[in-house]
């Protein structure tokens, strides 16, 4: 069930995380599945909800830097400057775990991705529980991540005690993963956090190679992030004939859209950030409307055009 994101309500969920159950919470990216990060049933049931393969890892959600030290091996200074540019942020941090992990939140390694996100319900949630919340996107493994409280209803409400609802995400696409535990940091995965911005901080930041690399993080997979139709990426929206049962997805306003059954234009203006934001919505609703093939027109892969690129390239994929 839904519930306002009200102080009753966040200490309701609060009980309910401490307790052992699970608790669908906005963070500024997407909306998270939450259980006590501190103990593996409550662990156990985020997979179960998911219905997610445990081979792959959560995020520890934290709202206070004490807590870092409690759940994290962190030696290298440097780490301490990436946090405070980008804490409470879409950056998530891999880091050497320590014991009080358990192994299933991990997936049995022993690093643990970490991060704060920048949503007031969220870090009291996280402050009002157990202070590590593991949480992965709230949509059944493989599905579109939710950027509201709707969504999250509609694959999951079945299966959880309780939605909070905190509106539309801000960023609208998954945290950006960066990998510090070796000499030179690596984003894992592209997110709300652009490669641009990282590299004003860390100017030796790389980036992963899907193609020359095997996948570590399984938001690497290629099929992630799916839409339940068909969806192919074409360079011009232009170029697609046979429009009557098709749903057009594209950046900005300017293509001749005359003839497909549903649009969904990402930033009138041509804004990546706004696009960000808008996508999980706009696939939601082409994946809900009456056609038999979705077309996605690419999008200019600078700032979050990255981000956005990257899960379109994951939806298309099957
Ligand atoms: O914005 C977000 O990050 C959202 C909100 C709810 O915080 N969460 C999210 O979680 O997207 P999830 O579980 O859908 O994605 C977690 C990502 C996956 O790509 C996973 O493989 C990677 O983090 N990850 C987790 N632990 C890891 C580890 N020890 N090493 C490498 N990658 C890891
Ligand atoms: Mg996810």
């Amino acid at each position: 069930m839904i519930f306002a994101d009200s102080r009753e309500n966040i200490e309701k969920g609060a009980a309910i995380i401490k307790a052992g159950g699970l608790v669908s919470f906005p963070t500024e990216t997407v909306y998270g599945l939450g259980g006590n990060a501190l103990d593996p049933s409550a662990v156990a049931k985020i997979f179960e909800a998911k219905a997610r393969p445990s081979f792959d890892p959560l995020i520890t959600h934290i709202a206070e830097l004490e807590m870092l030290d409690r759940v994290a091996k962190i030696s290298n200074k440097r780490i301490f400057d990436i946090i405070e540019k980008f804490w409470p942020g879409s950056l998530t941090l891999i880091v050497p775990k320590r014991d009080i992990i358990p192994h299933l939140v991990t997936s049995g390694l022993e690093t643990m991705a970490v991060r704060m996100p920048d949503h007031k319900t969220a870090l009291e949630l996280i402050k009002l529980s157990t202070g590590a919340v593991a949480a992965p996107s709230a949509n059944p493994f493989g599905y579109l991540s939710p950027t509201t409280a709707a969504h999250v209803d509609e694959q999951l409400g079945r299966k959880i005690e309780m939605v909070l609802d905190g509106g539309t995400c801000r960023i609208g696409v998954e945290s950006t993963v960066l990998d510090v535990t070796g000499d030179r940091p690596i984003v894992l995965r592209p997110g709300g956090i652009s490669l641009e911005e990282l590299q004003r901080e860390i100017p030796d930041v790389d980036i992963f190679n899907r193609t020359t690399t095997s996948p570590t993080a399984p938001g690497q997979l290629k099929m992630h992030y799916s839409p339940l139709k068909p969806l192919h990426i074409v360079d011009s929206i232009d170029s697609v004939s046979d429009r009557n049962r098709a749903g057009a997805l594209i950046f900005k306003k300017g293509p001749e859209t005359d003839g497909f059954k549903s649009l969904e234009i990402l930033s009138p203006q041509g804004d990546p950030v706004e696009a960000a934001a808008r996508l999980f919505v706009a696939l939601h609703n082409l994946d809900k409307s009456d056609i038999d093939i979705i077309y996605a027109e690419k999008i200019p892969e600078d700032g979050l055009g990255r981000a956005v690129m990257d899960r379109i390239y994951k939806a298309s994929e099957k």
